[in-house]
């Protein structure tokens, strides 16, 4: 059985994928499905006044955040389904490299649901590849990054050899399960039709508001988000 999952984590098949992350899923629903995260949530709750939801945590734990994630995290959350929290609970939301692994109408569905477990006033800040800086990278004018350093990047984080822009682009969209690849007028695009006023874009660990600065830990090293992804923080 082991074996098998170590199996599935290597595989780049869809499928594959899929199956490993539902099952894995079910094996985190069972310790910290709805009961565990009813407990947590409401000690959660009652200890913070201005209350963070992280989302599509993975392995990240961050202080002061409710952390919650569908295979890893303190609660077990399915972001495909409505959220199991009130309207106007939490002041912050935050997910970095997650909404790309959600299906298009799926992700602005969640958006939705965001905004409406956000207070008045709350933030949501989303970072995710920017399908800009992607591009950037096939055409070799990355400003952080050239395409042959990126293309050993990948190499290391695929075992696939990356020689040619087109296997740097296709497997990008493609590769860990990603489902949309962003720009800013995108997202942007989608917040506004979830329902959020002022969107604005900043750059991973940046922010005006001191509970989302620093956030960011995606890919181990800071260079990864600046060379990938932007930030987009949606208000409520
Ligand atoms: C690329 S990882 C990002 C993890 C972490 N945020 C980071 O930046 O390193 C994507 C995460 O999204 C989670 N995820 C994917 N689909 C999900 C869903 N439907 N509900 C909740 N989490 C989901 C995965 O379990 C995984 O932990």
């Amino acid at each position: 059985m082991t074996k098998l999952v170590e199996r599935l984590k290597r595989t780049q098949d869809p499928a594959a994928r899929h199956l490993l992350l539902r099952t894995r899923g079910a094996m985190q629903y069972a310790v910290r499905g709805h009961v565990v995260r009813r407990r947590v949530a409401r000690r959660y709750l009652a200890a913070n006044a201005e209350p963070k939801l992280h989302i599509g945590a993975g392995p990240v734990r961050l202080d002061g955040w409710l952390n919650t994630d569908l295979i890893a995290g303190d609660a077990y959350l399915d972001l495909s389904r409505s959220l199991p929290f009130a309207d106007d609970t939490f002041a912050f939301a935050f997910g970095e490299h997650v909404i790309e692994h959600l299906p298009e109408r799926t992700a602005v569905g969640l958006m939705v649901e965001l905004r409406r477990v956000l207070r008045p006033g709350g933030v949501l800040r989303l970072t995710t590849p920017d399908l800009r800086k992607i591009i950037a990278l096939y055409e070799d004018r990355n400003a952080v990054i050239s395409r042959a350093d990126y293309a050993r990047y990948l190499d290391e984080q695929t075992g696939r050899p990356h020689e040619r822009a087109a296997q740097i682009l296709n497997d990008y969209l493609r590769l860990w399960g990603h489902q949309w690849v962003y720009d800013e007028e995108d997202l942007g695009a989608r917040l506004h039709e979830a329902g959020f006023t002022r969107v604005q874009r900043l750059e991973a660990g940046h922010s005006e508001r001191r509970s989302l600065q620093d956030l960011e830990r995606h890919g181990g090293a800071e260079w990864v988000n600046r060379a990938e992804a932007m930030a987009l923080e949606a208000i409520r």
